[in-house]
């Protein structure tokens, strides 16, 4: 985006704020795509920026049935809504590039947090090439909104203070050489993993040497709509468990620790003996 001009407008503290003033006409012929995370589906879990911006756009593109209707409700009633599920790139792209010739924004919106297996990166590569402006408003992960459901924490002092996202290779997805599930699951970290309900088989032979066929695991299952799902177990028993509910997709597998009742100590962070910039040690005085 090209600014013309900046303005100083005021100080805070000691740092400047500038504006930025664009030439009026040059503002009206642009448009931007905005990528939104709408979250993993309650309708009430996109940002308050991702609504205002799809109730602004005269055109939202939308990832199909992963994107609430409220929210895709939540259009102008005269914009353009397009489900992209049945479409191709190059037909999204030309959906983008119609907008861009009109000087219309694009509400571009994506489940969950659009930075994880979203599918941006190569639409915002044909946009580059294309030269037409895009940003990125982030949106609820579906396994943090799983970890909230869950009431877990999935940092535990002394259990687990790493989590790995990940996925499994399917056929048309296979994993770069050294990220499969055993070796990044080496040091036990808490795993959200991703588009794998189908290879739960694997899943459980790849990861019971590591954590231990009684480690506890969740099945989270369409996190957040109505027909929300939890399976619980072990990695012993969890495959009987998913075979039994029928659940093939929509679903995390969330495997560690933290998913059971671990023993872990309280964090420095509210430890009455811990005293940092925030919180300084009171000097007493001598009496
Ligand atoms: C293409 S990825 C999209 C992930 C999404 N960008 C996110 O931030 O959660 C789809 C996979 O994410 C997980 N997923 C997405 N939404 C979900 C939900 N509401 N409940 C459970 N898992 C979900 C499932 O593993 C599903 O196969």
């Amino acid at each position: 985006m090209q600014a013309t001009a900046a303005v100083i407008t005021g100080w805070v503290w000691t740092t400047p704020v500038f504006c930025f003033k664009r030439d009026r006409e040059t503002e009206s012929r642009m448009m931007t795509v905005h990528f939104i995370g709408a979250g993993p589906g309650a309708p009430d879990l996109i940002t308050v920026r991702g609504l205002r911006l799809i109730e602004a756009a005269p055109v939202v593109l939308y990832a199909g049935s992963l994107v609430p209707a409220e929210i895709v409700a939540a259009a102008r009633p005269d914009a353009r809504v397009i489900d992209t599920a049945p479409l191709h790139l190059d037909e999204i792209i030309s959906e983008i590039q119609a907008a861009h010739d009109r000087g219309q924004d694009v509400a571009r919106v994506h489940s969950g947090d659009p930075s994880i297996y979203g599918a941006i990166a190569e639409q915002m590569r044909r946009l580059d090439a294309l030269d037409i402006p895009y940003d990125i408003t982030p949106g609820v992960p579906a396994f943090a909104a799983a970890a909230a459901e869950l009431k877990t924490e999935l940092t535990l002092p002394d259990v687990s203070q790493a989590v790995l996202v990940t996925r499994t290779a399917v056929r048309s997805s296979s994993m770069p050489e050294g990220q499969e599930l055993a070796n990044l699951a080496a040091g036990r970290p808490t795993l959200a993993l991703h588009l794998s309900i189908n290879n739960i088989a694997k899943v459980v032979r790849d990861l019971s040497p590591i954590y231990g066929a009684d480690c506890p695991v969740v099945i989270a299952y369409r996190v957040g709509w109505p027909d929300q799902l939890f399976l619980k177990g072990t990695l012993s028993d969890i495959r009987d468990k998913v075979k039994e509910s029928g659940v093939t997709r929509t679903a995390l597998i969330m495997v560690g620790a933290v998913f059971g009742d671990a023993a872990f100590t309280d964090s420095k962070l509210y430890d009455a003996a811990h005293h940092h910039v925030l919180r300084p040690k009171v000097q007493t005085s001598p009496d």
